[in-house]
This record gives C-alpha cells, sequence and structure tokens, in this order.
C-alpha cells in the first residue's frame, strides 16, 4: 500500500474505537482501544491503516512523509461539539461582577450577558469582515488546541437580518479554513429586548426564520435555551417541533442553573443531546438513557461562573446515559477554546477518568454531532484528523493542565500544526 503520511512509534495510540453505530455507554466509557507502540498510515484524507508499528510498516510499500511519535501518544482529533464561536466584544467587566458575587441570571435579567453581546455583534454585522477575521483566529487557536472539528451556534443576532447575517458567516468559515464546522441555528437564545412585552411574537419570528433556514440549508440542527428568564418547556417545544418538521436536527440548552423539564422534552422530542445538566432528575436521566440521548456535559461553565454545582457525571455514567464534553465557548459562560482544559475540569470536578474523558470529548462528541461513523476515533476508513501529544501516557492528558500539550495537528491528511 502506498501511504502519504506515515505515524510510527506512538507510545500510546488511543484509538477510541468500539463504539458500534452509537456512542460509548457506562463501562464502555473506559475503553480506549489503546495500542502501544502504534502505527497509523493515512492516503488523502483517510486512515488507511492502523496496528503495532511492525505490523503497519509490513502493509506499507511506498510512503511519503513519516512522522516520529516515540514518547508521544496519538489520539483522534478533539470533536467541540458545542460553541457560540461568533461574537463581537467580551464582558470580562461582567466577570469581575461574578468574582464580587453577581450570578450569571441576574446580570441577564439586568439585560446585561447575552443581550449586551447581541448589541454589539448586531452592530459590527453591517459589515461582517472584523467578525469573520475574529471567528478564524478563534478557529485558528482551537485548531493549535487539538480541535479538528467543531459546532457552532447563531444566537447573538435574535432579528431574522442578524440570525441570518451569522448563518451566512458559519457558511463562510466552512470554506475558508480547515476546522469542519457543524452550524446550528439558535434563534431562540433569549427573546430579544424589543420583544420582552410580546413574546408570542418572537416565537413567532423564529418559526418564520426556521422556514428560510430550511430552504437556504443553511443550518443542520436547531437549538433552545430552556431556562428561567429564557425559553419554557413548552415554548422550546413549539419551536423544535417545527424545526424538526423542516428537517432539521435538534439540541437543547437544559439544566444550566435550574431544573425546568429540560431533559424530559428532549427525549419527548428526539433530539440528538442536550447540553449543559448541571441540574437534572433522575427521571429525566432514566428517559435519557432509554433513548441514548447524548448529554453533553459543559464544566467550564460552573468553573468560570464559580457555581460549585457540575453536572452529576457518575450518576448519568451509571444510568448509561452517553456523556460528551464541550467547550461552550462564548464572551458570557466560558470564554475558552482548549478542549484539554474542558477534560481537566471533568476528572477533576465531575470525577471523569481520564479515559472517559477522553471518549467524551471525541468518539462521543462527534455522535453528539451524528457523525459518530465518520470522525472520533482512529480507525480505517474514518477520516484522518490526527493530534499528537507530547505525553507518554493518556492519562498525562488531565494531569498537567492550562498548557497546551499538543505537538503535532494533522487535519483531513495534511500536517497543518
Ligand atoms: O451556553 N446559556 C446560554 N448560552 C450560553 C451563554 C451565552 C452568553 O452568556 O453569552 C451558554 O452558557
Ligand atoms: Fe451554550
Amino acid at each position: 500500500m502506498i501511504a502519504d503520511v506515515l505515524i510510527r512509534n506512538a507510545a500510546e495510540l488511543v484509538t477510541a474505537r468500539g463504539a458500534k453505530d452509537s456512542p460509548k455507554t457506562k463501562e464502555g466509557m473506559q475503553e480506549l482501544g489503546i495500542i502501544k507502540n502504534g502505527a497509523l498510515a493515512i492516503h488523502g484524507k483517510e486512515i488507511v491503516a492502523v496496528g503495532e508499528t511492525d505490523e503497519v510498516l509490513a502493509t506499507i510499500r511506498r510512503v511519503r512523509t513519516v512522522v516520529d511519535a516515540t514518547d508521544r501518544t496519538v489520539l483522534p482529533g478533539f470533536v467541540d461539539c458545542h460553541t457560540h464561536l461568533i461574537f463581537s466584544g467580551s464582558r470580562e467587566d461582567e466577570f469581575i461582577q461574578k468574582i464580587e458575587g453577581r450570578s450569571y441570571l441576574e446580570i441577564m435579567q439586568r439585560k446585561g450577558g447575552i443581550f449586551r453581546t447581541v448589541e454589539k455583534t448586531r452592530e459590527d454585522l453591517a459589515s461582517p469582515q472584523a467578525l469573520m477575521d475574529r471567528a478564524e483566529a478563534f478557529l485558528d487557536k482551537m485548531l493549535t488546541f487539538g480541535t479538528t472539528t467543531t459546532e457552532i451556534k447563531t444566537g447573538y443576532g435574535l432579528s431574522t437580518e442578524s440570525e441570518f447575517g451569522l448563518l451566512r458567516l458559519i457558511a463562510r468559515l466552512k470554506e475558508s479554513q480547515p476546522v469542519d464546522i457543524v452550524s446550528t441555528f439558535l434563534g431562540a437564545h433569549a427573546y430579544p429586548k424589543e420583544y420582552e412585552n410580546s413574546k408570542a411574537d418572537y416565537i413567532q419570528l423564529v418559526l418564520g426564520m426556521l422556514e428560510r433556514v430550511k430552504t437556504g440549508g443553511l443550518a443542520e440542527y436547531c437549538d433552545v435555551f430552556v431556562e428561567t428568564g429564557a425559553f419554557s418547556p413548552s415554548e422550546a417545544r413549539t419551536i423544535l417541533k417545527r424545526a424538526k418538521k423542516h428537517g432539521l436536527k435538534l439540541k437543547l440548552h437544559a439544566g444550566e442553573f435550574n431544573d425546568i423539564g429540560g431533559a424530559e422534552l428532549g427525549v419527548e422530542l428526539g433530539v440528538t443531546s442536550i447540553d449543559h445538566l448541571d441540574y437534572i432528575s433522575e427521571r429525566g436521566m432514566e428517559l435519557m438513557a432509554e433513548k441514548n440521548t447524548i448529554g453533553v456535559l459543559l464544566p467550564g461553565v460552573p468553573f468560570h461562573l464559580m457555581i460549585n454545582r457540575y453536572a452529576p457525571a457518575r450518576k448519568l455514567i451509571e444510568a448509561g446515559v452517553p456523556i460528551a464534553l464541550a467547550t461552550d465557548f462564548n464572551p458570557g459562560s466560558c470564554p475558552t477554546l482548549s478542549m484539554q482544559m474542558i477534560i481537566a475540569l471533568a476528572c477533576r470536578q465531575m470525577k471523569l477518568t481520564p479515559a472517559e474523558a477522553i471518549n467524551a470529548a471525541t468518539i462521543n462528541a462527534a455522535y453528539a454531532l451524528d457523525r459518530g461513523d465518520r470522525i472520533g476515533s482512529i480507525e480505517v476508513g474514518k477520516r484522518a484528523d490526527i493530534i499528537i501529544l507530547n505525553i507518554p501516557r493518556h492519562q498525562q492528558l488531565p494531569y498537567w493542565f492550562g498548557i497546551n500539550l499538543v505537538a503535532r495537528v494533522i487535519k483531513n491528511g495534511a500536517i497543518i500544526y
């Protein structure tokens, strides 16, 4: 066989394989499919051989580029399955208020929070190149931290014009840079100020936007922020049902600050994932497990907001809910682009083992974007999205925290970092 790239002598090749057509659950989340002294070969954009270095070498006749991974750990690229990556400005002043004890929802009630970012983002959408440049810079940074696929939500427009401005920017980003992007419409992120006293009208507006989202093919998912002070489960149901009718797949923000029945609603509607879940009932967990609904946990949020309440990851795993991890990158509740940081937090604050956290950040996160058949693990036939870390064992990934362990990133078969 002829290979374009051969990675060999990896101290540990973490394949994360083993999920057969569905995300990993329970004990399955401990299995990383590690190959010691591992190698893999890439042809074009695809992985064509995986195994021990001697085995793989025996199958290769000619190779263009050899990468030696002695003393290093090789992993599938991280999949960041929940971000709000396109926004203007920053909110470090609110961060200081939070240090002083004011809560996220209180700041939102006073029309800070999301509303401030909406105001600035709408302004900048008038000439969107600066927003585009900034988003590209964020994606570039993500890549250097090992993320090779990311989801991006709208939600800082909250008017037809500006939500579509954001959707068009996402479409441009897909073409302009190497990170793979999955587009999510979050027109129901908050009720915009101008609809504060006519909420039913805003729901109608969102339903109208969905019609256009469908015809434009601009989003793959529809998401709604279900929370006290945002959207109720019944408002979310109206929006998500319509989205489903238009062929969009569904996601939900639920249980970030209160459990108001988001998990139950998500399961009822057959969403792909329910995200946050810092607050979730036992019943909600059982229902999610029954339907294999993925719980996307975002431990960067309680960390940044200084709330000592993390999603009950151990209980969720025990109940049989498949768990994924993501950054939730946004200016209000989690300004980090680093999945390594999220893995470090998940182990410390939610007591995931390194193996569980790695599966949650790769293969299960790929399933949270309905891409478990193409990315998220190192297997023959899958896309060659690979990262090489400066550590000899995967257990060191969450152990060394706050530093970038990535030595190389291979995206679609090309060594780009
Ligand atoms: O996932 N909760 C709603 N949306 C984001 C925060 C957005 C913001 O504060 O700007 C989240 O936490
Ligand atoms: Fe979010």
